[in-house]
């Protein structure tokens, strides 16, 4: 069983329409979910990164929500274009990518 690097969660709950709070699944996080694991594959990363739907993270206003560890970075990513910078500078890069940092 391989010990992982970095964990990649990805929070695709979903509550029912009107819910005040809203969801990430309502904003897209399935698609983003499914190009981190893509990606992760992709990059020959697979083994060392591993990309995990969560449920709610309860920070759901800010959605969608993806946290990293074992550093504990919170970020919002909103699309592939997102996610690909997380990719890029976080995971393979080792720098928190600031700009869509929630905490850090
Ligand atoms: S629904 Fe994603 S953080 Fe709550």
């Amino acid at each position: 069983m391989p010990k992982f690097e970095k964990h990649i969660f990805i929070c695709t709950n979903e509550r029912k329409d009107g819910d005040p709070r809203g969801c990430c699944k309502s904003r897209g996080s399935e698609k983003i979910r499914e190009f981190f694991k893509d990606e992760v594959k992709r990059r020959g990363l697979k083994g060392k990164v591993r990309a995990n739907a969560a449920g709610c993270l309860d920070h759901c206003e800010r959605g969608p929500v993806v946290v990293v560890y074992p550093e504990g970075v919170w970020y919002h990513v909103e699309n592939e274009t997102d996610a690909r910078e997380i990719l890029d500078r976080h995971i393979e890069g080792g720098e928190v990518e600031d700009r869509l940092a929630i905490y850090k």
